[in-house]
């Protein structure tokens, strides 16, 4: 009997011990989330890299804010926010990239993970907990759906230990009976112990507490299925040679549509061919097994089986021409700082929500178009908003399906 109840206790305590652990995963997640989505734009430290540095943000910005402003930063500067307004006045306009998919939970995880980079020992010895300390006095609502579930779950451990402890008890009290006393001759040993564990399995409380558990998990499981499908946010595959945009575009500052030819004229950017890299690799860097590759592929005509990062299904239509040539958006708006990529990484969601959002919100670039001036003229004279992209069709279902 012992036994048992040391099984229960111990179940118990390893799930309490799970529950102060996640605040340790979700540092390690956060790590993960921090290294895909904002290193290229933002140092653990003070240093400021296109945006600000992120040390001590936890003291600077309540958790609340923080969330707002990742899941989608154009939204908390046009919501008036004097912080916001300043910071990005402060940061030249740079847009920073939406994450409208990131879990708070998830967001949790990357401030953790950086409060965990500023104070490495404080914050191994106390188990990251600065991550939320830091920010209740101005979030009170900080908490959010995660620690409901946890606390849920924990309900659920007590009740299920209630349940564990009363078979116990039964169960001991079955075993004090002496065995040849008329009580324990009546009823057969199996069946006294099956009939207690069919009583817990009616108990209501019990039975209330397993649905609860398990609805949650449920739940749980196919909201994080839900959010991912055919999202590719983060995907960098693996490329035949290793190309790097970094060395290319960054350091040796080689213009985009020098390689992405259609870039601003064209639908489609294009990848370019081998051609293009035998414009300075003829001479450059021969003896390189990267570079050899190149040689190879155009001895055997066989063109590099570059593979594809950004991929819209088929029954969507985007042209590149039409947003940067005509709408004046940088490669950065859409795709990143690719020129400070080794391997080139989605990070947009490419999702219709993520193509809509920003017809909202951008204003048509009118500037030396004559096209649009008689439509600037006629919209500012009966709308105080801006002409945005939304105005000029930009939600139209057909303007983006075929
Ligand atoms: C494409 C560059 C870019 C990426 C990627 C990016 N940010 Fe930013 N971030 C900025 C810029 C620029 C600012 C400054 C405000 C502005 O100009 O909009 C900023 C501001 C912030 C701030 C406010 C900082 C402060 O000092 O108050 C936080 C918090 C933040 N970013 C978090 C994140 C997180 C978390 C990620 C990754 C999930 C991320 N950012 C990814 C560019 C980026
Ligand atoms: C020297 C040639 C070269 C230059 C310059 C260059 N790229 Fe590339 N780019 C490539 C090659 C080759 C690939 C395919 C391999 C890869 O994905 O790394 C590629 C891939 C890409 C992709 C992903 C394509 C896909 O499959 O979805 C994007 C986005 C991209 N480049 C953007 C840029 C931007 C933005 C710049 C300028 C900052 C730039 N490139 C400059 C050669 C170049
Ligand atoms: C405008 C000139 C230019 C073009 C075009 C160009 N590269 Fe390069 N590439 C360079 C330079 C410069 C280096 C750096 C050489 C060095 O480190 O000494 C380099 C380095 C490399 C390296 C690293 C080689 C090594 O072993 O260090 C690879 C791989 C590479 N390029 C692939 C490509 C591919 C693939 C293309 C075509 C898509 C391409 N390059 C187009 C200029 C160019
Ligand atoms: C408004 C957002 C947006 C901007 C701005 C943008 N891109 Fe893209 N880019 C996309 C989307 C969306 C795709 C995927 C297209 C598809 O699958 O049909 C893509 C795909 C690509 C590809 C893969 C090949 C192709 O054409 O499908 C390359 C290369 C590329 N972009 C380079 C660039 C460069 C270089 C710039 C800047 C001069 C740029 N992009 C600006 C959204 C953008
Ligand atoms: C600004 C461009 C844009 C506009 C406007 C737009 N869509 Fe989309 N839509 C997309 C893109 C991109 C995708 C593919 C990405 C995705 O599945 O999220 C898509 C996907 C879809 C899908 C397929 C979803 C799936 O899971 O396969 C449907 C259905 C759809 N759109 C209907 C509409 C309808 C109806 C309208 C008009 C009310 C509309 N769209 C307007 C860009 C747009
Ligand atoms: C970063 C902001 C941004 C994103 C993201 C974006 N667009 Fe756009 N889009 C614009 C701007 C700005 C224009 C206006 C260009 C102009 O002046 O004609 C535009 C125009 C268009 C138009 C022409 C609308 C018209 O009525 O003339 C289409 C179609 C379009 N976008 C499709 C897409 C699709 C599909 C996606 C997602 C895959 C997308 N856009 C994502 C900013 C964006």
């Amino acid at each position: 009997m012992k036994r048992l109840k040391i099984v229960a206790l111990t179940a118990v305590l390893s799930f309490v011990a799970s529950v102060v652990s996640v605040k340790a995963q979700d540092a390690a997640e956060g790590e993960q989330i921090f290294k895909n989505n904002c290193a290229a734009c933002h140092a653990t430290s003070d240093e400021v890299l296109v945006g600000p540095g992120l040390k001590g943000i936890s003291g600077r910005r309540p958790i609340d804010w923080i969330v707002k402003w990742v899941h989608n930063p154009q939204a908390v500067i046009a919501s008036g926010d004097k912080y916001a307004v300043d910071l990005y006045n402060k940061y030249n306009k740079a847009q920073m990239t939406a994450y409208p998919n990131l879990s708070e939970a998830q967001i949790k995880g990357v401030i953790a993970y950086i409060d965990a980079q500023a104070a490495p020992v404080a914050a191994a010895a106390t188990g990251a907990a600065p991550a939320t300390g830091a920010a209740p006095a101005e979030g009170s609502s900080n908490g959010g759906m995660m620690q409901y579930i946890m606390i849920a779950l924990l309900l659920v451990m007590v009740l299920v230990l209630v349940a564990l402890l009363s078979i116990v008890s039964s169960l001991s009290k079955l075993a004090n009976v002496s065995p040849d006393s008329p009580e324990a001759q009546q009823i057969p040993l199996f069946q006294r112990i099956a009939e207690n564990g069919k009583k817990i399995a009616t108990n209501s409380a019990f039975k209330t507490g397993a649905a609860l558990l398990i609805t949650l998990l449920i739940g749980k499981a196919t909201i994080d299925a839900a959010y991912g499908v055919g999202i590719h946010q983060g995907y960098a595959p693996e490329q035949p040679i290793q190309f790097s945009h970094k060395l290319h575009a960054g350091q040796y500052q080689i213009n985009c549509n020098y390689c992405h030819t259609g870039v601003y004229k064209g639908k489609g950017a294009n990848i370019p061919s081998a051609n293009i890299c035998m414009n300075c690799h003829n001479a450059i860097k021969r003896e390189s097994p990267e570079i050899q590759k190149i040689y190879r592929s155009l001895e055997k005509d066989e063109p590099i089986q570059w593979v594809r990062v950004h991929n819209l299904p088929d029954l969507a239509y985007f042209n590149h021409a039409q947003h940067t040539n005509v709408g004046g958006l940088e490669c950065t708006n859409c795709h990143g700082e690719i020129a400070k990529m080794e391997v080139v990484q989605q990070r947009s969601t490419l999702t219709m929500g993520w193509c809509i959002d920003c017809h909202r919100k951008t204003d048509v670039n009118a500037k030396g178009n004559a096209y649009y001036d008689k439509l600037v003229e006629l919209h500012n004279k009966d709308h105080k908003e801006t002409l945005k992209v939304q105005n000029i069709g930009g939600l139209e279902c057909s303007k983006c399906h075929y």
